[in-house]
């Protein structure tokens, strides 16, 4: 089944989704932490860490050259085991550089921006632990994200380790399309998840059901349920 990741870096909608059962890692970037506000960058990333006992929490890199990228990457990796450095796929080739040694240096990373089948394929190679497709950007782009999964995710299963991270999931149809097209993991955001449990037809069979049973319970001589649930 498609892993759900928390596009976020809010730590109380964290905890919020994963009381809901949902929340199998987290991916942020710089947006994410600019929304966050105020917050010290260092803290939320250990203290998002350390909310699963193992799980992966993407952190992305910042810096363009590959020695600045290097460092960069080592010093987020170092502050926690659950950190995976996001490095974005850069058209000279400096991100997939530096995704092969942080691999050759036993780093997890997640190749990110990506929203063609060559970028993945180029990442998978260069040894990402984790491969970014942009969903909705690539669609903005003018490309076909559904059949960029369904074409990488043969090619990942059977001759790489990276699992497809999809994101830029904008609405909950986009969910559906991402899951049912077997993408290994899907990275959506707080505003998204909680679009996902409504539909007007269940909220309107949950009112019809409360209406019937409190018609039963004023009509009916059988004792009401107490706040427990239970008959008295
Ligand atoms: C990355 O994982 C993202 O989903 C990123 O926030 C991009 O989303 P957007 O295209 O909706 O901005």
């Amino acid at each position: 089944m498609t892993k759900i990741f928390l596009d976020t870096a809010s730590a109380s909608e964290i905890r919020e989704f994963l009381s809901w059962g949902i929340g199998d890692g987290v991916t942020t970037n710089q947006k994410i932490f600019l929304s966050e506000g105020n917050v010290d960058f260092k803290q939320r990333v250990l203290e998002i860490c350390n909310m699963k006992k193992e799980w992966p929490v993407s952190v992305e890199t910042t810096t363009h050259t590959y020695e600045e990228l290097v460092e960069e990457a080592r010093e987020y990796s170092s502050w926690h085991k659950n950190v995976v450095v996001k490095v974005a796929m850069m058209k000279d080739g400096t991100g997939l550089k530096v995704v092969k040694k942080l691999h050759d240096e036993g780093i997890k990373t997640n190749m990110t921006v990506m929203v063609t089948f060559n970028q993945l394929y180029l990442a998978a190679k260069a040894g990402a632990t984790y491969v970014s497709l942009f969903f909705n950007r690539a669609r903005d782009a003018g490309l076909d994200p559904v059949k960029t999964i369904h074409e990488i995710m043969p090619f990942l299963e059977k001759e790489t380790e990276s699992e497809l991270i999809v994101g830029s999931i904008r609405k909950p149809e986009d969910v559906e399309e991402v899951a049912s097209a077997g993408a290994h993991i899907i990275t959506i955001t707080p505003k998204v998840i909680q679009q996902m449990p409504f539909h007007q037809k269940t909220e309107d069979t949950i009112k019809e059901f409360d209406d019937a049973w409190n018609q039963f319970v004023t009509t009916n001589k059988a004792p009401p349920l107490t706040q427990a649930g239970r008959n008295t």
